[in-house]
């Protein structure tokens, strides 16, 4: 939330949203906001809570999303990218950045290795269980966003570590104005 900044009168868009944890964070904003989430999974979207007025969440597949060019001011896709398949990455990247206006943002959070210090073993040690039993584990996968985010286009403006909770990297991308 810090790194989005969200501000009054923003359409901000969450992506693979699920049961809509970053929805039910930006409602405490006192910000007027107006927020949309998508997922592919109806069975998480059944379980997000009451939304504020004219907020909404929808069915959709994130390789092809609902909306048109610039539709965004801000885009937040949290522990979404490393769900997907290497091969989607790029594409559904390239989708955050259509649907964003010129200099609009993107936070992507994903688990992540920290580069050093002590929960770097940690992190590798989670990352290696997700690798082996995807099936189980696959949400735990490491992924660091930066390459991919640079080659759909974006420019990465922030990076914050979160160490609390899934070891995590929280990336702040614009598309170019
Ligand atoms: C680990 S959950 C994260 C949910 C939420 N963003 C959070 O932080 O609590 C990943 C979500 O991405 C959704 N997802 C996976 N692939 C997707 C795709 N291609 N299009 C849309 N949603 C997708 C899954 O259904 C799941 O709800």
């Amino acid at each position: 939330m810090a790194l989005l900044a969200s501000r009054d009168g923003e359409r901000i868009l969450d992506v693979g949203t699920g049961t809509g944890e970053v929805l039910r964070q930006l409602a405490r904003h006192p910000d007027r906001l107006q927020a949309t989430g998508v997922d592919q999974s109806a069975a998480m979207l059944a379980r997000v809570p009451d939304l504020p007025p004219g907020w909404s969440v929808r069915v959709a597949d994130a390789r092809s999303l609902p909306f048109s060019d610039g539709a965004f001011d801000a885009v937040t896709a949290a522990y979404l990218l490393q769900v997907l398949s290497d091969t989607d990455i790029p594409g559904v990247v390239g989708e955050l950045l259509r649907v964003l206006r010129p200099g609009g943002r993107l936070v992507t959070v994903t688990p992540s290795i920290p580069p050093r210090g002590p929960l770097r073993l940690l992190g590798s040690a989670l990352d290696q269980l997700a690798r082996r039993h995807p099936r189980s584990y696959g949400g735990l996968r490491a992924l660091n966003p930066r390459p991919a985010l640079e080659q759909a286009g974006f420019e990465i403006a922030a990076v914050h570590w979160s160490l609390r909770g899934y070891l995590s990297l929280c990336v702040l991308a614009r598309r170019p104005a």
